[in-house]
């Protein structure tokens, strides 16, 4: 009888076409019109899961519906869980895509499509490890169960509610996680810290209406011009950010974990190519990687006031906006880093204009510590499925469900990443990596048996 890793080697062209034919289906969750395709994601994913020998069942919740699907029992043995989301991004803007976005198709060793790397492709390659060993009769050492949703993009709303209702089915020792990347794949790591995440909608409101300029230029704010100067003030020439208390619970990193950072070898001169910006900028005494991950943020997403279409128009307009988020790291606390910065705006707020803060989505940082056994047994598997030593990284995107994994299963998260730095995750030309996704199979093999060898050594 052949062994899971032949049988996957065996089986890759297939698996690449089932990979392909998930993707078809634009399950992107923002987007209401497409609820149907949602929902074909859904359970596209489900009968795979089936098909591969899990028992699945498909919840409706009210939004997307979640999809948790477990292996034959294996009695007295550990259960992991393997979280990953059928809902993408919004593929637009469609002209800047080389070929259609749910029309996945192979470039070189790429495979293009909305959702390939983020995160389809990521979990379907969990399940094929899985599919390895249940054809192979491979005894698996271990109960996994998988919990797949469609509202990730969107800020997991449903999953929120579904966690405490469903806390002994869904009861694990650890949360493996692969929806994030690693530096290259010379360089499998895990990632033991992710950054949070508050957004918030300011406005400013001015003249009741829309004034002439021309009339009454002079006399009153423009709401667009008092935006920018408030805004201009949170951030100094150094790149910090000034609302008073910011970085009071920022955990500084540690010699060891910046010794980590300094290991992934991107230079500041390729980031700043993958941006494509003229220049980088950050806040002084970092380096990219460290500022991008284990720093805090300021961003304007979006600006809005005044007169957007052809041609011109003489106003002062009576409001202006601007869309926010804030990307938090460890130990910040949302509602601190927001109550400190709703104070500082009203401070700094001129008496010409009235300011409303509204809240938006928000999630904690996460880190674990990268030094457990399960941490340990994770990086020699990451080393066996890439063949090569696994780096610790930390990432700057969020995942806001793994702090209440932590809360409300009590357990902790491992992020064992497979997308690649290029892979244009939220971007036009999104794509994954197929030696990612081979390797990441590979990985997925080697896992199981590592994690529950070193749980019994935790319990021994
Ligand atoms: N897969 C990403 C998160 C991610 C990307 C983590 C890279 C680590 C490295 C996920 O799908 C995502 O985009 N999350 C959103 C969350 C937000 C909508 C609350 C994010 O980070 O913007
Ligand atoms: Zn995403």
């Amino acid at each position: 009888m052949s062994s899971p890793l032949d049988y996957l080697a065996r089986e890759q062209s297939r698996l690449v076409d089932d990979l392909c034919q998930y993707v078809r289906f634009p399950s992107i969750s923002a987007q209401p019109a497409h609820g149907p395709d949602v929902l074909r994601a859904a359970d596209w994913i489900a009968a795979r899961c089936r098909q591969v020998g899990l028992a699945t069942t498909v919840y409706p919740t009210a939004g997307n519906p979640i999809v948790v699907a477990k292996t034959p029992p294996v009695p007295g043995a550990p259960t992991f869980l393997v979280y990953g989301h059928y809902d993408v991004q919004p593929p637009e803007p469609f002209e800047l895509w080389t070929t259609p976005p749910f029309d996945p198709q192979v470039r070189g060793r790429d495979l293009f499509g909305r959702g390939t790397s983020d995160n389809k492709g990521q979990h379907l390659a969990h399940l094929n490890a899985v599919e390895a060993y249940l054809r192979t009769g491979t005894p698996l050492p271990c109960n996994l169960t998988f919990l797949i949703e469609g509202e990730e993009e969107i800020g997991s709303k449903a999953l929120y509610e579904f966690l405490p209702a469903h806390k002994e089915e869904l009861a694990c020792s650890a949360i493996i996680i692969s929806d994030n990347g690693i530096p290259g794949l010379e360089f499998p790591s895990l990632t033991y810290a992710l950054r949070g995440i508050a957004a918030i909608e300011i406005r400013l409101n001015g003249p009741s209406r829309d004034l002439h300029s021309g009339l009454f230029g002079g006399t009153v704010e423009n709401p667009a011009m008092a935006l920018c100067q408030l805004l201009a003030q949170m951030r100094d020439a150094d790149g910090r950010i000034t609302v008073p208390g910011y970085y009071d619970d920022v955990a500084p990193l540690s010699a060891y974990e910046r010794q980590q950072l300094a290991r992934i070898p991107a230079t500041a001169e390729e980031y700043r190519e993958l941006t494509g910006s003229p220049r980088l900028f950050g806040e002084v005494g970092f380096t990219p990687e460290e500022q991008r991950t284990s720093r805090p943020t300021f961003e304007i997403n979006g600006l809005s006031s005044g007169y957007q279409g052809e041609g011109s128009k003489t106003i002062i307009p009576s409001w202006a906006s601007a869309k926010l988020t804030l990307r938090l790291v460890p130990n910040q606390v949302p509602s601190r880093v927001i109550a400190a910065v709703k104070a500082h705006l009203e401070k700094l707020c001129p008496p010409t204009v009235t300011l409303t803060v509204k809240h938006g989505h928000g999630g904690e940082p996460y880190i674990v510590s990268p030094d457990g056994p399960l941490a340990q047994a994770a990086l020699k598997a990451l080393e066996a499925g890439f063949g090569h030593p696994a780096l610790l990284t930390r990432e700057g995107g969020s995942i806001p469900i793994v702090s209440a994994f932590q809360k409300v299963l009590g357990a902790d998260t491992l992020l064992l990443g497979m997308a690649l730095p290029d892979d244009n995750a939220h971007s036009p030309n999104e794509k994954f990596n197929l030696d990612a996704y081979a390797a990441g199979m590979r990985m997925a093999v080697h896992l199981w048996p590592r994690l529950t060898e070193a749980m019994a050594s935790r319990s021994a």
